[in-house]
């Protein structure tokens, strides 16, 4: 029986020989180097002149405390596929401004109707409603924009990536979407997951893919197995953020936990239960090691980051 927010899967002995001790300073590094782009790309009143909060509000969402996983899993991927992370920036930054959008959104009121994210609160809250849905507009639009403006890379790479964003941008929109037409619906495991894969794993996907735009030479199978390990974790990682709800702790997460059964959403855990859930997460885990098991230790911050997905409490 479960009762604590702990991970109480079964994660092979072996794959956690496989990924413990692996250096932390690769996502402090990474963090800060994603913090400091940050500041540089946002636009800032100061400097625009304009006096409206639209500038603040974009800046007090993103700078916020995330945990930058998806820019975390850019830098990884281009690592296991050997693209340096100077061509990566813009793309982890992309990635991390198109999340950032969608949690504004995620959290407004006529959505999830969310006060507290990331330890502080929403932006709705912080500003106002029609602030908080320019404030993510206009994040959106920047992201794409730094695809686009990137220097020294070919168009056709930029092609690739701003394909690869957008699509994953246009799956976020749609399974958020389904997963509000499910609120007191009871969909089956297949119509479920498709959701979660569309709100949650896409974006996650991307994050994983975008490198394959920037590699030259990159051998089809690579593409695959980044694309197969991407889904499995992007799946694992909403089931976990769907047990947090239930299970989690407010002040570790810095979201309210309990949103999800206040909106009789159609969650993993509401569906199957806890214990299943932890089931098919470390089902999914596994399936996502598997996954890059052709790839040798360039992938292991991928590894690393995966069970950093699924044990995570916040
Ligand atoms: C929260 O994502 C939204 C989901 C897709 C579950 P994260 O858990 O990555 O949120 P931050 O970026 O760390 O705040
Ligand atoms: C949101 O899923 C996924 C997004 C596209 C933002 P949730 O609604 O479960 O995310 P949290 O729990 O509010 O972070
Ligand atoms: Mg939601
Ligand atoms: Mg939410
Ligand atoms: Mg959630």
């Amino acid at each position: 029986m479960v009762t604590g927010d702990r991970f109480e899967g079964k994660i092979p002995v072996t794959i956690i020989e496989m990924t413990s001790g692996m250096p932390d300073n690769f996502k402090r590094h990474y963090r800060l180097r994603l913090n400091d782009l940050l500041k540089q790309v946002l636009p800032c009143s100061t400097t625009s002149k304009t006096g409206i909060s639209l500038d603040a509000a974009m800046r007090y969402s993103a700078l916020s405390a995330g945990k930058r996983l998806r820019p975390l899993l850019v830098y990884a991927s281009g690592r296991a596929l050997g693209v340096e992370a100077e061509k990566l920036d813009q793309a982890a930054l992309a990635v991390e401004l198109i999340h950032c959008y969608s949690l504004i959104h995620d959290d407004l009121p006529a959505m999830d109707d969310d006060d507290l994210r990331r330890g502080q609160p929403t932006v709705h809250m912080a500003f106002d409603e029609a602030t908080a849905i320019l404030a993510g507009d206009a994040l959106q639009t920047l992201a794409f924009d730094l695809l686009v403006r990137q220097m020294d890379v070919a168009n056709s790479s930029k092609i690739q990536a701003l394909q690869i964003l957008s699509k994953a941008a246009m799956d976020m929109v749609r399974g958020q979407a389904l997963d509000i037409s499910f609120e007191g619906k009871r969909p089956g495991q297949e119509q479920l997951e498709e959701m979660l894969q569309l709100k949650t794993g896409a974006l996650i996907g991307a994050s994983t893919l975008l490198p394959t735009a920037y590699a030259e030479n990159l051998p089809e199978s690579k593409c695959q197995s980044l694309s197969d390990f991407a889904r499995a974790i992007g799946l694992a990682f909403q089931i976990r953020d769907d047990v947090l709800d239930v299970t989690g702790d407010t002040a570790v997460m810095g979201k309210p936990q309990g949103s999800d059964a206040g909106l009789d959403k159609a969650s993993w855990p509401a569906r199957f239960g806890i214990d299943e859930a932890h089931a098919r997460t470390g089902q999914l885990y596994e399936r996502a090691i598997i996954a890059l098991e052709h790839f040798d230790d360039s992938a292991d911050m991928l590894r690393d980051l995966a069970e950093q997905m699924i044990i995570r409490n916040h």
